[in-house]
């Protein structure tokens, strides 16, 4: 129930318990099983293919945070679902906290606590339970918060299936997670860009550079029918939003490129994207990436939405540093306002208005002499 006058959700919030998901059919359990085999002979081929195609190992291989050798259990996650087991695959979410940072089933941060040794034997839904009861509360009312007065399609609705658990108001499963990248939703719908990419039309393209679990990828697959969205990232972690958003919205266009092989993608696109991960790779990386960015990605007036935050006390990036020193035009969106993540930034190569007509519009107007 929507209360009109104060703009917020009203229904009260009922649990939503793994046991309220959609159960996987044999052939989503069949598609999963494909992008695990993909993901595991994509990470086994990647030396060779780097040596093979004269890749640049620098950019190529996980570096920095994600370093095979950096303390974070992305490998051995990755190492457990790659065995496909459809119990794992129907608690996908669960395993994400190497991505979002929060430990979904157990209602706390992720620091400290790991999930890739996670069983799900007799007392895990009862303790599930009682976490969100003691728990989840604070992320309902920030939740409405985030929502209120925003309209249908700015609201982030994650897939009922593949292990979401929470409280549900209207139909959307609520947990930190979903405040997060509600969050970010907020920030491309208020800041005017879900606007602009609209009027810039259709067959728009959309790369996400790191795109975690896929939570922003299914958003913008819904609020804009017809995108095309490229996720890339290391192989390892596309096991995750392959599978999310494969088995989560099957209608939408997207295609999951291994970060080693960025290179390939020759065209332009709309909207560029990274949040909470150039930050958390080598400064080679990311210059390699605004490399491409300057020279092909953002080549016809596209956007780079960018959120990322300062890890220098971390022996890590601030990568809106680095980008400054690479991309000609910035708009800060939200400054001093306390954000759950990082400092949200819009970058381009032309200058930003984004309550103008795109800037290859004006290109087109100007070329027939309007
Ligand atoms: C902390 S997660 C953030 C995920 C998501 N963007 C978000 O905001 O929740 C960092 C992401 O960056 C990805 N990543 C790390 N190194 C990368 C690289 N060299 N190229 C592309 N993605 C990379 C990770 O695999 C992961 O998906």
């Amino acid at each position: 129930m929507y209360d009109t006058a104060t703009q917020t959700a009203t229904s009260t919030p009922e649990l939503h318990l793994i046991s309220d998901n959609s159960p996987l059919t044999l052939s989503q359990l069949r598609t999963a099983s494909e992008i695990c085999q993909q993901a595991v002979e994509s990470v086994k081929a990647r030396d060779a293919d780097v040596k093979a195609q004269q890749l640049d190992s620098e950019f190529a291989l996980p570096a920095a945070n994600w370093s095979y050798d950096a303390p974070n259990e992305f490998v051995r996650v990755f190492r457990r679902l790659a065995q496909c087991d459809p119990t794992d695959i129907a608690h996908l979410r669960g395993f994400s906290q190497v991505f979002s940072g929060y430990n979904l089933y157990r209602t706390a941060p992720g620091a400290g606590l790991t999930t890739f040794n996670m069983e799900f034997g007799a007392g895990f839904d009862a303790a599930l339970q009682a976490g969100l009861e003691q728990r989840n509360g604070p992320f309902v009312e920030e939740w409405k918060r985030l929502t209120k007065g925003l309209p249908p399609e700015a609201i982030l609705r994650p897939a009922a299936m593949l292990g979401e658990v929470g409280h549900e108001i209207d139909g959307v499963i609520i947990n930190n997670d979903t405040c997060t990248y509600q969050e970010r939703v907020n920030l491309i719908v208020q800041s005017g860009l879900l606007a602009w990419l609209k009027a810039r039309g259709p067959n728009l393209r959309i790369c996400e550079i790191g795109g975690g679990y896929g939570a922003l990828c299914r958003w913008f697959l819904s609020a804009l029918p017809g995108v095309s969205y490229t996720i890339i990232d290391l192989p390892e972690s596309l096991i995750f939003s392959q599978i999310y958003v494969t088995l989560s919205c099957p209608e939408g266009v997207a295609q999951f490129i291994p970060n080693y092989q960025a290179e390939r993608l020759k065209q332009p696109f709309d909207l560029v994207i990274n949040t909470l991960s150039m930050s958390e790779m080598s400064e080679y990386q990311v210059r390699t990436y605004l490399r491409f960015m300057k020279t092909r990605w953002l080549q016809q007036g596209g956007i780079f939405f960018e959120q990322n935050q300062n890890n220098l006390h971390m022996g890590l990036l601030a990568a809106e540093d680095i980008i400054a020193t690479e991309l000609p035009h910035r708009k800060k969106l939200r400054e001093g306002a306390t954000l759950r993540n990082g400092s949200p930034n819009l970058w381009s190569l032309e200058p930003i208005n984004l309550h103008e007509k795109p800037s290859t519009w004006r290109r087109l107007i100007r070329s027939f002499g309007a």
